[in-house]
């Protein structure tokens, strides 16, 4: 059992990017949504030994004094560290145990999802409580680790819970959201992480300035009249904003033909919108729907090669 004896419990939802990655990392403004049904588990306890991280997806154990054989335990590692430096606790005792049901690297945010439970774990462990903004601030820490140069957007609404409209270094904007969307989200199977993804627009970004920026700026745009729809609850809007935000990121050269095979299919069975989420080049659809196209739509990705299908409500 993950919480064995262990008392003190948290989570984080999984969130999706309804529009405006990549360009968000450029200043251009992004809208981002929590999935409170999909969610990264935390669990922290006392003992008599020096504090330690276990994953369970990983099978890893790491203790925050032991030299760590890897990249992950390091960064598993370094969430203790800043954590412990952040409460001003010395010689830390206890075990903490992660586990998340978000999958990895499939742009749906599991790093910053494991990162604000575990944090929050802890410090219901040290008998300390995190304002969201200091966690939002711990959790970017370790985006940093994940992704090197992230945005933000990710730690935002995984600690919120809210959908968010986010702009780099701009205050938090909680985003009201007038008709509830509901949303389909299709895993092409076929793992990416974020920060290639990334590191894939930064070298386009060198190679072909112009042309890179002025994606991103019609993306911005895109958000902001998203944000506009969302608030006004013209859904058939939003979801055209979505399916142009995909042909720019299609043209940024981060979708991919499974990407694009699962949008096209949500499309054609009835989807008002849809677009890849989050890094790209792999990883996850999200689409538009309502109630009277969600089945067809989730029938149609499955049949078109989804890996999983699932289906919440944006409000
Ligand atoms: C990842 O969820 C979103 C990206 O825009 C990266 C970022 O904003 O940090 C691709």
């Amino acid at each position: 059992m993950l919480c064995n004896g262990l008392p003190f419990r948290s989570s984080a939802p999984a969130k999706i990017i309804l529009l405006g990655e990549h360009a968000v990392v450029y200043g251009m403004p992004a809208i981002a949504a929590p999935i409170h049904s999909l969610r990264a588990y935390a669990c922290a306890g006392p003992s008599d030994t020096a504090l330690s991280i276990r994953s369970v997806e990983l099978d890893k154990r790491v203790a925050i004094d032991a030299p760590v054989p890897d990249d992950s335990a390091r960064a598993m590692q370094r969430l203790l560290q800043i954590t412990c430096d952040y409460f001003g606790v010395r010689k830390p005792t206890g075990d903490l145990v992660i586990r998340s049901d978000i999958p990895f690297a499939a742009g749906l945010g599991s790093g910053a999802a494991v990162s604000a439970a575990a944090i929050r774990a802890l410090a219901a462990l040290f008998g300390r409580r995190i304002p969201n903004e200091d966690l939002n601030q711990l959790v970017f820490e370790m985006e940093k680790i994940h992704h090197g140069t992230p945005s933000g957007i990710d730690n935002t609404v995984v600690v919120y819970e809210r959908p968010v409209y986010f702009e780099r270094g701009k205050d938090l904007d909680l985003l009201t959201v007038e008709r509830s969307c509901r949303i389909v989200i299709a895993d092409t199977g076929c793992a990416t992480m974020t920060r290639d993804a990334v590191g894939r627009i930064r070298q386009r970004y060198n190679q072909r300035q112009s042309d890179t920026q002025e994606a991103f700026l019609r993306i911005g745009q895109v958000a902001r009249d998203a944000r506009h729809a969302l608030e006004s609850g013209k859904q058939r809007r939003l979801g055209a904003l979505m399916s142009e935000n995909h042909r720019l990121l299609r043209h940024l050269g981060i979708s991919s033909p499974e990407l694009d095979k699962l949008v096209d299919a949500s499309i054609a069975a009835g989807a008002m919108g849809a677009k890849l989420s989050g890094g790209g080049m792999g990883g996850n659809i999200i689409a538009l729907v309502d109630r009277s196209t969600v089945q067809a739509v989730r029938r149609a990705l499955s049949l078109a090669g989804a890996v999983s299908v699932i289906d919440f409500v944006m409000n």
